[in-house]
């Protein structure tokens, strides 16, 4: 009786560790799914950061827009937009930085609103020469009075509205906003357009009106925000003017998870259904020449193609190496009296720094944008 109780005891006993030994088993598959999931995980946000990175240099995130602009439907995320863009680091690459980190200052980067560098050489840059009389003196530099442009903006924007089809760009402009609206709704994340402020669109297309180029460069068009302004006032000037330009191709895909984390930052998104430049009224779609791939690559052989360059925006790459860069390709066929106009001069101080080794003048367009004149 004694044995058959010990051999039942056994058979129970075995049967527990069997049972507990499944157990184990499960909890381990469980948790190799587990560790496959984090690693999928950990590959996705790599690939997110990579991705941020890359937009961060290359792609261009925290515009200066980026201060006034509260992401559509931040408020129902869990990280604000605000907060997101304080959290990228401070430098973002060499003498390149985050204008909205905590610690940033403005001093190392040279951005002073409204200040004029070397307003001391002689210009006659008919668009400086235009500026001279609102350039005034203050803590021994030279300032030009930000009041000037409330009329001059007022103007281009009214001058703008009488253009055929220009109403276009507006429409397109909500369509984008609704569009990147949608997104965020969706997926919580914060999508930016990518374009310039409405400020710096009416200063391109005054510049561009003004100093009547007809050869302009631009690098950094996404959804064309900026080039149909300047698309317009080539139509206005009626001369004939060509704007070559210069994008990555559209790299948006929402259906890649690494575009849809929760509460991230994705920059110059241009919907899937579009392709760069869009936001130019189809009417004068032919002003913009544009070629798609790396400025690196494609800025030289532009350049050299070209007789001469009347004026150069960049607005893609916004480190300081890059940047500089371009102006210096840019440089060698520069025309007598034309612009070199850069935005989100609140990064880096390549323009000042590119001003002082020609020696020409440079102005500060309100902390945003910055233009020298040659
Ligand atoms: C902020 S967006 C330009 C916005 C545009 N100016 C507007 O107002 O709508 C920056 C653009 O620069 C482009 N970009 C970034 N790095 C580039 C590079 N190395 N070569 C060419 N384009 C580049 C990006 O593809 C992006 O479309």
């Amino acid at each position: 009786m004694g044995f058959l109780r010990s051999l039942k005891k056994m058979i129970k006993n075995t049967n527990h560790n069997v049972t507990q030994l499944d157990q184990v088993q499960k909890e381990l598959a469980q948790l190799q799914q587990a560790i496959k999931e984090a690693h999928h995980l950990q590959q996705i946000q790599s690939d997110m950061l990579l991705k941020l990175t890359h937009q961060l240099a290359g792609h261009d995130i925290a515009k200066a827009h980026f201060r006034n602009l509260k992401s559509p439907g931040a408020e129902q995320n869990d990280v604000p937009f605000n907060q997101a863009i304080k959290e990228v680091p401070l430098l973002l690459a060499d003498k390149t930085y985050n204008s909205s980190h905590p610690n940033y200052n403005a001093d190392l980067v040279r951005n002073d609103p409204h200040r004029v560098f070397n307003a001391e050489k002689s210009s006659w840059n008919p668009t400086y020469r235009k500026l001279l009389p609102f350039i005034h003196q203050q803590n021994n530099a030279s300032y030009l009075d930000n009041s000037v442009w409330q009329n001059i903006l007022q103007e281009a924007r009214e001058e703008l509205l009488t253009i055929p089809h220009a109403s276009e760009i507006f429409k397109n402009q909500t369509y984008l906003e609704n569009y990147v609206a949608d997104l965020t709704h969706c997926y919580q994340a914060h999508y930016i357009p990518g374009w310039v402020n409405l400020n710096v669109a009416l200063f391109l297309y005054w510049l561009v009106r003004q100093n009547q180029p007809k050869t302009i460069v631009q690098t950094g068009v996404c959804n064309g925000f900026s080039s149909a302004f300047i698309a317009l006032a080539l139509v206005k000037n009626g001369n004939g003017g060509k704007l070559y330009a210069i994008d990555l191709p559209a790299i948006f895909d929402p259906k890649d998870p690494s575009w849809t984390m929760k509460n991230s930052i994705y920059g110059v998104v241009v919907p899937t259904s579009k392709s760069p430049g869009w936001m130019i009224p189809d009417a004068y779609r032919d002003c913009l020449k544009l070629q798609l791939g790396d400025a690196k690559q494609l800025l030289p052989s532009l350049v050299n193609h070209l007789d001469s360059i009347d004026m150069f925006y960049h607005d893609s790459d916004h480190t300081y190496h890059h940047m500089l860069f371009e102006f210096q390709e840019v440089r060698r066929k520069l025309s007598a009296g034309s612009l070199v106009v850069a935005d989100d001069i609140a990064w880096n101080a390549s323009l000042w720094d590119f001003a002082d080794a020609q020696q020409v003048a440079a102005y500060n367009y309100q902390g945003t944008a910055g233009v020298a004149f040659f």
